[in-house]
């Protein structure tokens, strides 16, 4: 508690980050992480699989962009290092750990960023009509643009509208439906998909797409999926991710996850 309280106090964070508790999120996720790792293998060896396949083709290998690059579990740090000769980490915090590694190793640089631009927008929101408006505006606009020979998004797409929801279920004191959720999140990882595509170099990205419910017994108790079109993306793999074993988030249901890996020349 002592060490987290340290972390907490010391990892540069923005203060919009900080207000909307990302910081408290990454920590929670280094503890997840900790916790279920082992079940957590084939997801992680699915995640490393498709960088060094997307990896291997390259006609020249200087630069990765990481996008939700968060703690690298799913990437570590060596395998960019060995295969990329720059790589640029980008979220919206950073564990403190990536701040030392930037100050000492020049080949590695932190951007921070509201992948969204939601974020600066969410206290004016009233109404769920205010936030499908805030996302329509969004989606006309470039939030960003990278240019690598890979960028990667690394199991961003389905956190992208979670803070924004969370938001205005505060603000109109009730829990959005499953499908208005399931709205918002597909308008947010559209919109991920185009700035993504307007991007310049070869283009990675897999996303947990739909979440499993199971009882203690391993029955089906809920299934949900957020839609978003691939269409120009070549898919590359599909695989499960038992993200919360029993007794990890509830001890009356654990989570799985279905991720899809896509890439894009
Ligand atoms: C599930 S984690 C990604 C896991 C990561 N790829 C790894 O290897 O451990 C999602 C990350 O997305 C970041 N994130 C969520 N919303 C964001 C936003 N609007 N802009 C930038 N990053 C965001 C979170 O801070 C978090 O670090």
């Amino acid at each position: 508690m002592f060490v987290e309280s340290i972390e907490y106090l010391l990892t540069p964070t923005s203060p919009l980050a900080r207000k909307y508790g990302f910081l408290y999120s990454s920590i929670s996720l280094r503890h997840r992480y900790e916790r279920c790792k082992k079940k957590w293998i084939p997801h992680l060896k699915n995640c490393q699989d498709v960088f060094l396949e997307a990896a291997k083709d390259l006609p020249q290998r200087n630069s990765v962009v990481v996008l939700g690059s968060a703690h690298l579990h799913e990437i570590p740090i060596h395998l960019l290092l060995q295969n990329f000769e720059k790589i640029t980490l980008v979220d919206v915090v950073h564990p403190l750990k990536h701040h030392w590694l930037a100050k000492k190793n020049p080949r590695v640089t932190l951007v921070t960023q509201d992948l969204t631009s939601a974020l600066k927008h969410l206290e004016k929101l009233h109404s769920l009509s205010d936030l499908h408006a805030l996302a329509n505006d969004l989606a006309g606009e470039q939030l960003f643009k990278f240019k690598a020979d890979l960028i990667v998004s690394g199991n961003l797409l389905s956190q992208l509208a979670l803070l924004p929801i969370s938001a205005i279920e505060k603000v109109m004191k009730r829990e959005l439906t499953t499908e208005e959720k399931d709205a918002i999140c597909s308008d947010f990882a559209q919109t991920h998909l185009r700035n993504l595509n307007g991007c310049e170099g070869k283009k990675l990205i897999y996303a947990d797409r739909e979440v499993i419910y199971k009882d203690p017994e391993g029955k089906e108790i809920y299934r949900g999926h957020y839609d978003v079109n691939f269409n120009n993306y070549k898919e590359m793999r599909k695989w499960t991710w038992e993200i919360a074993p029993l007794g990890e988030a509830s001890k009356k249901y654990s989570i799985d996850m279905n991720v899809e890996a896509y890439i894009k020349d």
